[in-house]
């Protein structure tokens, strides 16, 4: 068990205003009507079960005319009392960034603001294990936001930086996760032959997720705790793959989600831990 992602600050937020309302991704369609009370209870379960298992969760207020907030994995970078504020490419989403700094300033963090090159879109573009990092560019985060990043967290070792080629692939957090420092889930097609190649250069073990399991589930875009990882779901395939390297799928279903094009891994920002970040906060 990984006690650190027992404690760690996480932040939600409310899917109160969520809606398809625009279409900034392949997935989105706003003649395809999203099920509000449906979207609640799928959202409150699973968050219920991260309460369950010990989380310190927060909730940051959501905003109408924010649709996309409920997706809050994307709003930043937290680390020690600092916030690294997310910048984005879609004016769709760019109000979110006003909403993020004035609530995380509010809860008494240092908020920091990426340059005006930079496009940064927070965790989903940059998926991190304790002090290792994967980026991924070529839909929305940029050279500048990751310049931004690293000074941010100079600590993270930056494992692979890989192109997002495919636009159902317009975030990193679609293809890729860490199940532990040496083990990742990815979706090999999403990425170049020399980005696949930097992957599992990286890890012992890459696991291949199919084209079912990343389409009806996106089964990467999921959330490990422990020996859990957290899923929309998963075919018996890749349950008994995982099964066989000591993972437990549970699964949470987000259906009202995917039609906004995220799952749930999408959904929470969990703070910067790893041993570098707990001597930062240390110090
Ligand atoms: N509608 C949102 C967008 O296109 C979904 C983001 C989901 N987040 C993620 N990390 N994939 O920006």
């Amino acid at each position: 068990m990984n006690t650190s992602t027992m404690t760690t600050r996480t932040f939600l937020c409310p899917p109160t205003f969520y809606d398809v309302t625009y279409s900034i991704n392949p997935f989105m369609d706003p003649s395809v009507k999203v099920d509000r009370v449906l979207a609640w209870r799928q959202w409150s379960r699973f968050v219920d079960a991260l309460e369950a298992r010990g989380l310190d969760l927060m909730f940051i207020e959501p905003r109408d005319g924010c649709p996309d907030m409920v997706f809050l994995g994307d709003a930043g970078l937290v680390l020690g009392d600092r916030f690294l504020c997310s910048r984005f490419r879609h004016r769709e989403r760019q109000m979110e960034s006003d909403h993020y700094r004035r609530a995380f300033g509010h809860l008494g963090y240092r908020v920091i603001a990426p340059p005006e090159s930079a496009v940064l879109e927070g965790l989903g573009d940059i998926t991190v294990w304790s002090d290792r990092a994967i980026l991924g560019y070529g839909q929305r985060s940029n050279r500048a936001g990751f310049e931004a990043f690293r000074r941010f967290a100079p600590f993270v070792d930056v494992v692979a930086e890989v192109e997002l080629p495919d636009p159902r692939f317009y975030h990193l957090a679609t293809a890729v996760a860490f199940l532990d420092a040496d083990t990742i889930l990815f979706y090999p097609n999403a990425f170049t032959p020399a980005g696949r190649a930097q992957l599992e250069r990286t890890v012992d073990r890459a696991i291949a997720v199919t084209e079912r399991d990343i389409f009806d589930h996106q089964a990467c875009n999921c959330l490990v705790l422990g020996d859990t990882v957290m899923m929309d779901g998963c075919s018996s395939g890749l349950e008994r793959e995982l099964a066989g390297c000591g993972f437990r799928v549970e699964t949470y279903p987000m259906s009202e989600f995917k039609k906004g094009g995220g799952s749930l891994r999408c959904l929470v920002l969990p703070a910067l831990s790893g041993q570098a970040a707990a001597e930062e906060m240390a110090s």
